[in-house]
């Protein structure tokens, strides 16, 4: 394959054929393919789209890209959750052992932080000593000794997608629904759990920001789990406004806690409920009865002693104390009374990634103490002067005052109360 007529032919809105797509796969694993030419063809994917067909075989190229850890045959009932990518979006670290002290086992291929939205990845590196699993033998291991497992990408698993998944990051070809479907499923049935729950973002803060472009990604996902024989739930979510009050990776990690002891963010507890009642209904739970078990494993403190046990596991230390403390803090403010009309997630989300909760470069440290905190939600009634937003300063060099002003903006504040948007939008897929 010569490579540069197969990007001159996605360029041209061509379909690639199988052997373009192996090549580009396998020249993002193995090096042989330079980061300009992959740059150049996620570029014409991102503008030119790509065909269900040509979506198919990148993702089984993808997963094919490395080991298979086939986790199904070994933990049938083992559940994997994704989100499509959101702002304050903390589910993961509340979900796993939420989920697992129902008894239903979780593996979860975790990735770091994309465009304007922080990873689950840095915020499980927020925790002093957490590694997560980087291998099949050592995930098993995980499951066996807790019944939960946070993967990383690694070079055993769907390499490629490592590889793309940082290159899409630094030139703006995220939000691209054929490359959003290879990223995710690849991983997942690479690590091959055989349940999945999908948490598709639509809003402001998602990548694919109307209601038609997250039916459209829910069904492609939706599609390819059942072609793969993967039992999958999605909902689609609201994501017009950050989901948690959180954004930054010791703060989400503080955050997920005061939802397992029962206290915490609504929002973030609400929509972790609604996904792990996908997960214990795929287990065979009807729907009423999970809803009740998660509720209880919540107040009794079986979640929260879930996610100590699960961090000690990787390597962790579970001492809250431990986690990393902003050094100052800048308070926006509201400029006008009124009614908060908007929170542009993706604006703070770009924030919390300048104040160092995110990487702008490749070689940028993600600074664990660093975000912003969330006062104020959509809907709610405001003084002149009230703190919307505090901006966590941590390591990173920032213009503090720009920064500020951008936050405030980031507030739309008028006359009238805007309707309430519910959390979960709708609901997509079932059973194989
Ligand atoms: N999560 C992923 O793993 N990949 C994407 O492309 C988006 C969200």
């Amino acid at each position: 394959v010569n490579f540069v007529e197969a990007i001159a032919r996605k360029r041209d809105g061509l379909e690639l054929s199988h052997e373009e797509i192996e090549a580009f796969v396998q020249g993002a694993s193995d090096g042989r393919v330079g980061d300009e030419q992959l740059a150049a063809m996620l570029m014409a994917i991102c503008i030119r789209g790509a065909s269900a067909g040509e979506t198919q075989n990148l993702v089984e190229t993808m997963r094919d890209s490395g080991a298979l850890w086939r986790v199904g045959a070994d933990y049938p009932a083992a559940v994997d959750k994704h989100s499509t990518g959101g702002v304050g979006d903390t589910v993961s670290l509340v979900f796993a052992p939420l989920v697992a002290s129902c008894g239903v086992p979780v593996v979860m291929m975790a990735g770091a932080g994309l465009g304007h939205t922080q990873g689950t990845l840095d915020k499980l590196d927020a925790i002093p000593g957490f590694h997560p699993a980087e291998n099949r033998a050592r995930a098993f291991q995980l499951l066996d000794r807790c019944g939960v497992c946070f993967a990383a990408q690694s070079e055993e698993i769907a390499p490629a997608d490592r590889r793309l998944y940082l290159l899409r990051d630094l030139t703006a070809t995220v939000p691209s629904l054929p490359l959003i479907v290879a990223s995710i499923m690849s991983k997942k049935l690479a690590v091959g759990a055989a349940r999945l729950v999908l948490d598709v973002k639509c809003g402001s803060g998602a990548f694919l920001k109307t209601r038609k472009a997250a039916r459209e990604l829910a069904e492609a996902l939706v599609g390819v789990a059942h072609g793969a024989g993967v039992e999958v739930r999605a909902l689609i979510s609201d994501m017009t406004q950050p989901l948690g009050s959180r954004l930054g990776c010791a703060s989400e990690v503080r955050a997920a806690l005061a939802v397992l002891e029962g206290k915490g963010d609504p929002r973030l507890r609400d929509l972790t409920l609604e996904l792990g009642a996908e997960a214990l209904t795929l287990a065979g739970h009807a729907p009423d009865e999970a809803r009740r078990q998660l509720a209880t494993r919540l107040a009794d403190g079986s979640a929260l002693a879930k996610f100590r046990e699960l961090v000690e596991a990787h390597g962790g230390d579970p001492d809250e104390k431990q986690l990393a403390r902003p050094q100052t803090a800048v308070t926006a403010t509201a400029r006008r009374e009124g009614y908060v009309t908007a929170v542009d997630a993706e604006e703070l989300g770009w924030i919390a990634v300048a104040l160092g909760a995110g990487r702008r470069t490749s070689t940028d440290e993600v600074d664990p103490a660093a975000g912003v905190a969330v006062h104020a939600r959509v809907g709610e009634r405001v003084s002149a002067g009230r703190p919307l937003a505090t901006l966590e300063l941590g390591v990173r060099q920032v213009d503090g005052e720009g920064l500020r002003a951008r936050a405030e903006a980031a507030f739309g504040i008028g006359d009238e109360a805007p309707a309430p948007a519910p959390l979960v939008l709708e609901r997509i897929g079932g059973s194989t």
